[in-house]
């Protein structure tokens, strides 16, 4: 069966278990590596991966980029606008040819919806790259940035102070997974999407929703924040002003625990959710972060292509 990386809540524990071992040993392999060396096993071997993109990307593209490389394949990479996919050619259409051509389709689109058609006709594994509803390759880069520095996930209180968006949707479907609390802090009309809190719930997995970022952040492990206006949010001046009293600053994050890290996703906007001093500061993780997105899509596209992991 074609192994699709679309969401968190696809795979078992287990499986993302794997992988995010499989992102520590890969790293750990590659201690004073030269960017562009292959990985021992070099499991992209001869294979080619497409990247489309219909939005913004510096992390996702470059991370996949090199990522393919180190596991010695290739990359094709493209802007949905540069493709018939801008001018209504079907996404069935488009994942039809591409299976004749590549061995794997990393996709970042507006529509989560389309990423799940395309999967449906594509004979080589999908990857979601971000859409308007998920974004489960920076959670795979999140996890093992927290396991780094602070050990097993499993049992780790996490605060979100930030829209319930993409980020966020893809966080709560790890909670249920890794067996981490999670609680949210976001202003009413902001909450995480439906399907994924009612996951959580038929999963009983420790996510909370409060409007309150106090609340939230007390006594966390980890505080997250991501940007308040998301690629294809329109309605900036509003959400600037409804995010007003949710930004991650010092006096926030000393409600946490004292050695509690930081993490953002990227690109970060100072000043907005997050202050200077704390996404700059001692406890900010970011840059690990940024970095672990190589070796978790190493991770994740080895796992596609069926490849056995590192860790064993
Ligand atoms: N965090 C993240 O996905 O960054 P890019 O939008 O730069 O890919
Ligand atoms: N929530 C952000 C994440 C960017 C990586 C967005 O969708 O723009």
């Amino acid at each position: 069966m074609t192994r699709h990386f679309l969401d968190i809540s696809d795979l078992t524990g287990e499986e993302l278990r794997a992988i995010v071992d499989d992102a520590h040993a890969r790293k750990r392999l590659r201690l004073g590596w030269p960017k562009g060396k292959p990985d021992v096993d070099a499991p992209g071997k001869d294979r080619v991966l497409a990247m489309i993109f219909q939005k913004n990307s510096t992390r996702t593209r470059f991370s996949f980029d090199a990522a393919i490389r180190q596991l010695g394949g290739q990359a094709i990479i493209s802007t949905a606008n540069d493709m018939q996919l801008g001018r209504g050619e079907p996404v069935e259409d488009t994942a039809r040819v591409l299976s004749r051509m590549v061995d794997a389709i990393m996709i970042r689109a507006n529509e989560h919806d389309d990423v799940l058609r395309l999967a449906k006709t594509s004979e080589v594994p999908v990857v979601n790259g971000l859409t308007n509803q998920s974004h489960p390759c920076q959670i795979i880069a999140d996890i093992m940035t927290i396991e780094e520095h602070r050990g097993a996930i499993e049992g780790k209180v996490l605060a979100w102070v930030s829209d319930g968006n993409n980020v966020c949707n893809s966080l709560i479907h790890a909670a249920a997974r890794f067996g981490f609390t999670l609680r949210i802090a976001c202003p009413a009309g902001y909450k995480p999407s439906t399907e994924a809190m009612v996951f959580a719930s038929e999963s009983r997995a420790h996510v909370t929703v409060t409007q309150d970022p106090e609340e939230a952040v007390r006594g966390a492990d980890v505080v997250l924040a991501d940007t308040w206006v998301s690629m294809g949010d329109l309605d900036h001046d509003e959400r600037l002003e409804a995010f007003q009293s949710y930004q991650v600053n010092a006096e926030l994050m000393k409600l946490a625990k004292p050695d509690a890290l930081f993490l953002h996703c990227l690109p970060a906007h100072r000043g907005e959710e997050v202050t200077e001093d704390v996404i700059d500061g001692p406890q900010s993780v970011i840059w690990d972060e940024a970095e672990n997105r190589i070796h978790a899509q190493k991770a994740i596209l080895a796992w596609c292509f069926g490849a056995p992991s590192l860790a064993d």
